[in-house]
């Protein structure tokens, strides 16, 4: 009887002591590593140590951010891809599904693609990769994303297709292309399909009715971001800096999903083509943002790069709201999981099953503040230790207040695609200050403009600006200066005054 009693007593006491028996944290040697060579992210909770991402203790460079929506993780995502790019100068390509990280990557001087709003991404382009394999691409993003799987026959017909056209245009099937020509588009290929129609000997029209009208909501005038001429060198993607994909300009989530298949299709046969070469640390690191369908599907090749990656420093890193969006190839296979907040018990189970941590680290995790997190790492290593522990706070770079004036609005489709056409101005909140001194705007003047900026989200659309500006008096003479300050040119500053009517 007293036997029993001591040790439930000392079982449960054994649980709550955990923490003290063990220490909670890895040994510093593998949190704390040589920062010429580390990414400093920031201080454990328990002993305050400064944990520093390193490449080398850890299985793979890949990374899962989950958190809640305000959690922090394109906050995180952004201040690793800066500490990245200046220790190794790593490359990074941002498919950005809610154009988040848009204002940002502008700021830091990279490259913005705003599909939709003017660039354009022919699916059919090679990057240097051979037709053949390019077919069988656009054969498993359209599986992905629609139902030509259950038709067979419409899919050797659609393949088919494919193949036939890039021969029509001169490419052969097995080779690597030409850099200089052209792909063909999709809309080539409607039109193959639509002759071998007209010519009326095909057995089963229908099918291949279908098979057409399955390519063409993806090719139908003004909804053609995919059956154009590429208005970006695909080829240079993984060596461009910093490229943002921005796909909040898509009509919906299955083009979005298009572009993000086609992107991370055209980064893997890169990552294949450069081949490892003898540089440290990490070439480029792929950024899927709330990109669920890409993130979950088998067929998807962000699987491929968590396989293949290491060994051509290519990192993947994958940041959603709902960790069950991401596959479990995915998440039971990054090097390092950051857990920020998470409210739901359902995630919460699914996370502590996949990385199995204590209920004490459960019960932290649920209580975050913003940028608070627990930090899961699979070490090379057979020591054993607690491969998951917290963060006091991720610690970024003080984000700057910027402002954004979009002038899209006024302008016509050709200027919308024109890539010599600034579509929108950004600065910094000291930056718009000067300029609204400079053409003598009282104090009390610009707090109230920046009262209404803020009030709009601090993302405006030019002619908002202008009836601001005119709604507390200020005079349409001192708004042409100001927007000819921002590096609007005359013919549209005009246009935008006939707009309003002023
Ligand atoms: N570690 C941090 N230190 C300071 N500010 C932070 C930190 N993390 C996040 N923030 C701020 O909190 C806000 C929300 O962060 P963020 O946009 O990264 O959230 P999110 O998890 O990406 O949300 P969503 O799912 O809606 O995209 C931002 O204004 C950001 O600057
Ligand atoms: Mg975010």
């Amino acid at each position: 009887m007293g036997l029993i009693k001591i040790q439930t007593v000392m079982n449960t006491e054994l649980g709550k002591r955990c923490i003290l028996s063990r220490p909670p944290e890895p040994p510093h040697q593998f949190v704390l590593n040589d920062l010429t060579s580390a990414l400093y992210i920031g201080n454990t909770k328990i002993f305050g140590v400064p944990f520093t991402w390193s490449l080398y203790n850890v299985t793979n460079p890949h990374i899962c951010v989950v958190g809640i929506t305000g959690a922090g993780k394109s906050f995180f995502v952004k201040t690793f891809l800066l500490r990245a790019s200046y220790i190794w100068n790593t490359n990074a390509v941002i498919i950005d599904w809610a154009g988040e990280y848009k204002a940002w990557v502008k700021q830091a001087g990279g490259i913005v693609v705003e599909l939709g709003k003017g660039a354009y991404l022919n699916i059919m382009d090679l990057g240097g990769m051979r037709p053949l394999d390019r077919t069988k691409q656009i054969m498993t993003s359209l599986q992905i994303l629609t139902d030509i799987a259950e038709f067979p026959e419409q899919m050797r017909l659609t393949e088919e297709a494919i193949e036939q056209t890039y021969l029509n245009a001169g490419f052969r099937l097995a080779e690597r292309p030409d850099q200089n020509k052209d792909a063909p588009t999709l809309k080539n290929v409607i039109a193959l399909l639509q002759e071998r129609l007209q010519e009326g000997n095909y057995p089963y029209p229908a099918e291949l009715e279908n098979a057409i009208y399955r390519l063409r909501q993806f090719a139908r005038e003004g909804e053609d971001f995919f059956a154009r001429k590429s208005t970006i060198d695909i080829g240079s993607l993984t060596t461009s800096g910093l490229v943002d994909i921005d796909l909040s300009g898509l009509p919906d989530e299955k083009f979005r999903a298009l572009a993000s298949l086609f992107i991370l299709q055209t980064l893997k046969e890169r990552m294949r083509m450069e081949g490892w070469s003898s540089e440290k640390g990490i070439k480029t690191f792929v950024v899927l943002d709330e990109a669920w369908k890409v993130a979950s599907d088998d067929r998807s090749d962000a699987i491929t790069i968590i396989r293949e990656g290491r060994k051509y420093q290519f990192g993947l890193i994958v940041a959603s709201q709902n960790p069950t969006d991401i596959n479990e190839t995915i998440f039971s296979n990054v090097g390092t999981n950051i857990i920020l907040r998470v409210r739901f018990e359902r995630f919460l189970d699914y996370i502590q099953g996949s990385l199995n941590f204590s209920e004490f680290m459960r019960r932290e995790i649920s209580k975050f503040g913003v940028g608070q997190a627990a930090v899961n790492m699979s070490f090379q290593t057979n020591i054993q230790f607690p491969d998951t522990f917290l963060l006091n706070k991720v610690v970024g770079e003080v984000p700057l207040d910027t402002y954004s004036f979009n002038i899209t609005s006024i302008l016509s489709n050709d200027e919308l695609a024109s890539g010599t056409i600034e579509k929108e101005f950004i600065f910094e909140k000291p930056d718009l200050t000067a300029m609204f001194i400079n053409i003598n705007f009282s104090t009390d003047i610009i707090d109230s403009i920046f009262k209404a900026l803020d009030a709009k989200g601090r993302e405006v659309d030019i002619k908002d600006l202008a009836t601001t500006l005119l709604g507390i008096g200020v005079s349409k003479e001192n708004i042409t200066n100001l927007l000819r300050n921002f590096g609007m040119p005359d013919f549209l500053i005009s246009r935008m005054f006939m707009q309003l009517g002023v």
